[in-house]
């Protein structure tokens, strides 16, 4: 069966979403309330780095993918509405749910045409949201899920840098569902991605993304604690340890092992947000999660802990050269980049010769941060000749074994990488 599909909110989450529904079939009308982006999409160009999205923006535009100037007609059309749209932290951590509201709002005159429609939310929300703030909010503004619509969630597991590949060989896809027509709706939707497909309750779905991020950062946050332990025990070979840990063949399938290694903190859009929500939430509902507290503490903390060991070799008359700039190897996304906290502290200390070159983020980073005192090298050796000592911060795979060709230079490790 070929659907009609609208998708709201044309970022990671969302392009994704439209192009993998393009992919298999189905008629998928895009809108962004941001106008460049929009233009800049239209032009078949995507805004970000993704292999293998970039390809498939060119295959489907015009075809089974238009972006749309008028978001409430293209609901009109369409059988299944996805809400792709930022959900960032307050705050208080909680999850700042008004970009939802407003798409909500662009559509809901439509809603009462007769047709039966699914609105699927896809960005990540705490659990208890659909049914306590979502729906009571399209109550509030006349929306009454039943007859006229459903109301799902659909939290996406995709990792940036591998959207492409993560979506279009997804490992499960979770539907949060209320209703018999939403269920059998988005299980025919994913009928042809051929992957494990689960039903469960709006809350389950919800929780469910949050499971999995939360636990990721837990990893994150207990390896960097390790790694503070053995820094101060001394003489403790991190890098060598943490490799013989991972040879414990209960660590072999699959990439897990690289989240229980020790770095600069987890950074990005999802791990850093997602973990305050969920213990906001826990809060909210009158049971604190103190594992979760003591997890976001240490990832503040790591920063700092980074800028010391920077500052115990470096002078503040030194050049450093900051290697990477995005918050993982692979992608150009910079929010929360664990280099821009550690350039900040540098920079507060005095430490003001600063370079800094990523391999496609430099840009991004110079847009989104505008520090002033940074000069942004062009390549790898351009950096490295300039610099009295490097600062390893991003793991990309350009930078191994760069010990060995540039070799005098002091170089430090944030990542454990080379
Ligand atoms: N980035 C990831 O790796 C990832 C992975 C899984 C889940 N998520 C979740 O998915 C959601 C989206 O994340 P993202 O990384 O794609 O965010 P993003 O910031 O890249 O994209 C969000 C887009 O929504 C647009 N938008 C905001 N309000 C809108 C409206 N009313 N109508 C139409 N467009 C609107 C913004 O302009 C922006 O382009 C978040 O909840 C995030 O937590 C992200």
């Amino acid at each position: 069966m070929n659907y009609t599909i609208t998708v709201l909110g044309l970022g990671f989450v969302g392009m994704t979403t439209a192009l993998t529904f393009a992919e298999k079939n189905h008629q998928v009308y895009g809108y962004d309330i941001d106008t460049r982006r929009m233009d800049l999409l239209r032009q078949g160009i995507l805004p970000f780095s993704e292999p293998g999205l970039d390809q498939a923006l060119t295959r489907h535009l015009g075809q089974k993918f238009n972006i749309v100037e008028d978001a409430e007609s293209a609901v009109r059309s369409s059988d299944f509405v996805f809400l792709c749209v930022g959900t960032p932290a307050e705050g208080n951590g909680e999850a700042d749910l008004s970009y939802i509201y407003d798409a909500v709002r662009m559509f809901s005159s439509v809603l009462h045409d007769g047709k039966h429609r699914v609105i699927v939310v896809k960005s990540t929300i705490p659990p208890s949201t659909t049914s306590e703030r979502i729906i009571p909010y399209m109550e509030e503004i006349g929306l009454y899920p039943g007859d006229m619509f459903s109301v799902a969630n659909n939290p996406e597991f995709l990792r940036e840098g591998k959207c492409w590949e993560d979506a279009m060989n997804a490992d499960r896809i979770v539907c949060g569902v209320a209703d018999h027509i939403a269920e059998t709706m988005l299980r025919s939707l994913y009928s042809s991605f051929n992957t494990p497909f689960f039903a469960v309750s709006l809350n389950t779905g919800e929780y469910i993304k949050y499971l999995s991020n939360t636990l990721l950062a837990t990893m994150i946050s207990y390896s960097n604690e390790m790694s503070k332990v053995a820094h101060v025990v001394g003489d403790i070979q991190v890098k060598e340890a943490f490799k013989i840990l991972h040879l414990d063949r209960r660590w072999e399938s699959g990439n897990m092992a690289s989240y229980v290694y020790p770095g600069c903190g987890y950074g990005g859009y999802c791990l850093p947000k997602d973990t305050m929500a969920m213990y906001a939430t826990g809060r909210l509902k009158g049971y604190e999660p103190k594992i979760l507290r003591e997890v976001i503490k240490v990832n503040d903390s790591m920063p700092q802990f980074m800028a010391d060991r920077i500052m115990n070799i470096a002078r503040p008359s030194d050049n450093l050269g900051i290697l990477g700039l995005s918050f993982k190897p692979g992608s150009d996304d910079v929010r929360d980049s664990s280099s821009a906290k550690i350039i900040e502290i540098l920079l507060k200390a005095g430490y003001t010769n600063l370079l800094a070159y990523d391999p496609i983020a430099n840009d991004a980073f110079n847009e989104k941060y505008s520090f002033n005192d940074i000069k942004y090298c062009k390549d790898l050796s351009s950096i490295v000749e300039q610099s009295d000592i490097l600062v390893l911060v991003t793991a990309w795979e350009e930078f191994k074994g760069i010990e060995d060709v540039y070799s005098g230079k002091p170089i430090i490790d944030c990542r454990y990488f080379l």
